[in-house]
């Protein structure tokens, strides 16, 4: 019995091309989505769990207690599914009401894709997986056609620009499309989720330079860097970023270039936007999409919205 299938294609986004555009442009920038490795992965389970990132708690008691409230379909696709906990609880409510359900994880990352599906098939018998690695947007041509409920869980969204969001959602239209946003407020909570006192945010912001080193044949001096976060208020955002705490070089061996940096210089590594409903409603519109129903917890600080 053939219950697991995997569509793998060829993944076009490169590490080295990424770091080498990012260090050459001004100001400098890294794409966030190069922390996730096996270390930042591990690191980023860890803040999930930090009394003061809030983001995955609050969606998981939404999840806990609305479950039984959102659309089922016969297909359910997830982008970036994580450890899967999420996902289990969405699953144990679908399975009250449907007989099957085939699954459509899709990740960049097949290691990702084995270690979910393995202990979803068996928990849930009448589970299929068809999983996908992919790019998150070459994968919305290869998603089935049939009108299907798509997760984008995890505030994933708020690490998108607004046109990435717009261009990522509208490949979307004809599912129902359920969709984690992380909530505007008192941004004194906001810059500690971001800068938490064990020092496990800043960990994980300088991994990225740890993975450059370990995959590209980098120097850096992990010790000349400090870890910045702050609220853009005007942008709505988080902003995360590295600072060289003095004027230093590093080489990095696949590029073959080295690299000068000038003490207080910010390399930008990542934004995390925090929405309000209004913000919402503009990002489904430019999308071709509606609101159809918004759930969120007694603080207002995190919402999933169903957009179809
Ligand atoms: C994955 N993403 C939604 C997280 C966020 O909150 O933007 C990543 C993160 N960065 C620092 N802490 C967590």
């Amino acid at each position: 019995m053939h219950r697991f299938s995997i569509l793998e294609t060829r993944i076009h986004d490169s590490f080295v091309e990424a770091v080498y555009t990012g260090l050459s442009s001004r100001p400098r920038s890294l794409p966030p989505r190069y922390f996730y490795d096996a270390d930042g992965t591990r690191l980023f389970d860890l803040i999930c769990e930090l009394p003061e990132y809030y983001v995955a708690r609050t969606e998981m008691t939404i999840l806990r207690r609305h479950a039984h409230e959102f659309p089922t379909a016969s297909t359910v696709i997830e982008f970036g599914g994580g450890t899967g906990a999420k996902t289990r609880l969405l699953f144990d409510a679908f399975f009250r009401t449907r007989e099957r359900m085939t699954y459509v994880p899709v990740d960049i990352s097949k290691t990702a894709l084995f270690e979910s599906a393995g202990p979803l098939l068996e928990t849930y018998p009448r589970l299929r997986v068809h999983a996908i690695q992919a790019e998150f947007d070459r994968a919305c041509e290869l998603i089935p056609g049939e009108p299907s409920l798509v997760l984008f869980l995890g505030s994933n969204i708020g690490n998108f620009s607004h046109e990435e969001s717009v261009r990522f959602l509208s490949a979307l239209r004809g599912h129902q499309v359920l969709v984690g946003f992380d909530m505007q407020k008192d941004p004194s909570i906001l810059r500690a989720a971001y800068n938490d006192d064990q020092g496990v945010t800043a960990r994980f912001n300088l991994n990225v330079l740890a993975r450059i080193n370990r995959e590209l044949g980098g120097t850096f001096d992990l010790g000349a860097w400090e870890h910045l976060s702050f609220y853009n208020q005007c942008e709505s955002r988080i902003e995360m970023h590295l600072v060289s705490k003095r004027a230093h070089e590093v080489h990095i061996g696949s590029i073959g270039h080295t690299f000068a940096f000038d003490a207080g210089e910010h390399l930008h590594t990542e934004n995390s936007y925090k929405f309000s409903r209004e913000q919402i409603r503009r990002i489904a519109r430019d999308s071709g999409l509606n609101v159809a129903r918004i759930w969120t917890d007694e603080r207002e600080w995190f919402s999933l919205a169903l957009l179809s």
